[in-house]
């Protein structure tokens, strides 16, 4: 997690820059951030708790200097804490994203030697041992490099000197992005806060080391410091799509977004998916995601089971160590990830590639660590997601499998007539007056302690999906249910009251379902019904046009905007809710 931004070059107004740099990256991490640039030979620090929205800082004016923004792992919220942190003589400073798996015996060993600690961060070692490397005579770059062979875990550091006036990075999976403007360099952890300085960038590989200064950006191999040629990627500089406009929220804007994005995916991803489905079909494959994403892939696998009568595997990319030692040597591994960041996703790929799989991924940021490792896949193109809720990547994660599936039955026009219906039905649903239905809703719910989702078949993931939706944001403890598990055990948890959403699609589920919420309804339970069809037994019921197999997508809108808005009547920000980041780059 955590953003990391900076810049060396021409004297700019660089304390603005960089917070506004950080501000592009905040989605990666909010509890705390931190600015250091040059002044003169000495190293200015500005360091708060809390969001970057709105805050000024007195540092201004410098040639150097970079910035990071939290997600804390080692050491609580406090501002010793955040980022960057100085070496003891304030000539070094460095910023890290990652865990520094052996910070305790190094932190030991420098302690012993004299090294004065700020920090309670597994992250400040960095600077101390840099100070001795550098104290030794080396250059910032083989300093960055002896350091960073110490380091055990998947990190990323960017460190600073202000005596030669260079920034050096380097990486092991967590990402690192850079590029030469005139007399200078930036560097970030994503590519969308370089996107109003540069139009080329340099995607660092693990074993590269960055160097930049005045010269601009050089690439070398960190292990025998020569130069290499990295690949330059152009940069797509229209801001649009990462502009909040008229929305209050880029949870609102994204959730607006979504007819838009599956109408493009449609016709824009038909060339991939058919060269996906064409490796699909003719192989086992096991699906891989994390959270949101593993939703969609429990979805695909009803998916293909329905449309293309084809068993698909699906495992959380954080347990696929268990089972990577089954995969058939002709087997694939699909991986679904909006920011292809996601590190369990990335240990699980390569997992499957030391076991000789083939590699795919449903992935929306295009260049991202998952898209650089596998050999097929279907960019999403659902524009940046901001929000650190996932609302129109897991929209158009469904549509591509119920696509994929289409195209493996050799029916792609049928499946892409059902995902045009599906956005239809997501535009009429996101007028006024529907959207009004859900406040109201919001408001009769607000208050509660627990919610259940019940689904059942192809409905069944979609509770999984509303349940993770409204929690994760309203921080009511919901919880989503196959409708048939109900009587073996959760319905203990229901009691007078309690709000019961149930996904009735009109499909062969219908009647059970509504069993299922009969049995709800006499424990007391306050029942929401999500379908086409109204019901006695439902006390509310949310409208969802009729869409067949592309049902999960429409399924899925009511539950965004019924978190969205119990979020706000209870006064938590949608986009950035508590203890959560949207690229989770540790394990
Ligand atoms: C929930 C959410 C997360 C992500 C998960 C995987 O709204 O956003 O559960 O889905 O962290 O992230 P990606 O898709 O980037 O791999």
């Amino acid at each position: 997690m955590c953003g990391v931004f900076g810049y060396v070059g021409d004297p700019v107004d660089l304390g603005d820059r960089l917070l506004s740099g950080l501000q592009t990256l905040e989605y990666r991490g909010y509890d705390s951030w931190g600015i250091a640039l040059a002044r003169d030979q000495a190293i200015a620090v500005d360091k708060r708790i809390g969001r970057i929205a709105g805050v000024s800082t007195a540092l201004s004016g410098s040639d150097i200097g970079f910035g990071h923004t939290r997600w804390a792992t080692h050491g609580g919220v406090t501002e010793p804490n955040a980022h960057p942190h100085l070496d003891c003589s304030g000539r070094l400073a460095i910023v890290h994203n990652g865990i520094i798996e052996n910070h305790r015996d190094l932190r030991a060993e420098l302690l012993a030697r004299g090294h004065a600690f700020r920090s309670a961060t597994d992250s400040e070692v960095v600077a101390h041992l840099l100070e001795e490397q550098v104290g030794q005579g080396r250059n910032l770059a083989s300093a960055v490099a002896n350091v960073f062979a110490r380091l055990q875990g998947l990190n990323a550091i960017v460190a600073m000197d202000v005596v030669s006036r260079q920034l050096v990075a380097t990486k092991h999976v967590s990402p690192l992005v850079a590029g030469s403007v005139d007399r200078g360099a930036y560097i970030a952890s994503d590519a969308l806060a370089l996107r109003p300085h540069l139009d080329q960038v340099v995607y660092l590989e693990d074993g590269q080391l960055a160097l930049m200064d005045r010269a601009g950006l050089r690439v070398v191999d960190r292990a025998t410091l020569q130069w290499i040629e990295p690949a330059r990627v152009t940069l797509d500089r229209n801001l649009d799509d990462a502009r909040l406009g008229d929305h209050p929220h880029f949870m609102a804007k994204e959730m607006a977004e979504q007819p838009a994005v599956l109408e493009r995916l449609v016709i824009h991803q038909r060339p991939q998916i058919e060269a996906m489905a064409e490796a699909v079909g003719s192989t086992p494959t096991t699906l891989i995601g994390c959270g949101t994403a593993l939703n969609a892939a429990l979805t695909g696998r009803y998916l293909f089971a329905r449309i293309a009568g084809a068993g698909v595997d699906v495992v959380a990319a954080s347990e696929f160590a268990s089972f990577a030692p089954l995969l058939r040597p002709d087997g694939m591994v699909l991986a679904l990830s909006q920011s292809g960041e996601t590190v369990d996703v990335l240990e699980a790929v390569k997992a499957a590639e030391s076991y000789g799989a083939r590699l795919g991924a449903i992935v929306n940021t295009p260049h991202s660590s998952l898209d650089r490792l596998v050999d097929l896949r279907v960019l999403l193109g659902a524009g940046p997601e901001q929000c650190v809720l996932a609302t129109k990547s897991y929209t158009a994660k469904v549509a591509t499998l119920l696509l994929l599936a289409h195209a493996v039955r050799g029916s792609y026009a049928e499946g892409a007539a059902l995902v045009v219906r599906a956005a239809e039905a997501l535009a009429r649903m996101l007028e006024p007056g529907s959207v009004a239905e859900i406040q109201q809703l919001a408001n009769r719910i607000h208050s509660s302690d627990h919610l259940f989702v019940i689904g059942r078949g192809l409905a069944y993931p979609s509770a999984l999906e509303a349940a993770l939706k409204i929690k994760e944001v309203s921080y009511i403890h919901a919880e989503g249910f196959a409708s048939g598990e109900l009587k073996h055990g959760v319905i203990a948890l229901v009691s007078d009251g309690t709000p019961c959403l149930v996904y009735a699609p009109a499909d062969e589920t219908r009647a059970d379902v509504l069993s299922g919420a009969a049995e709800l309804k006499s424990r007391g339970a306050f029942i929401v019904g999500i379908g086409p069809e109204p019901d006695p037994i439902f006390d509310i019921h949310l409208a969802v046009p009729e869409t067949g197999d592309a049902s999960p997508i429409v399924n899925a809108l009511p539950a965004q905007l019924l978190g969205y808005h119990t979020a706000l009547l209870r006064g938590n920000d949608p986009d950035r809710p508590r203890n959560l980041a949207k690229s989770v780059t540790v394990k």
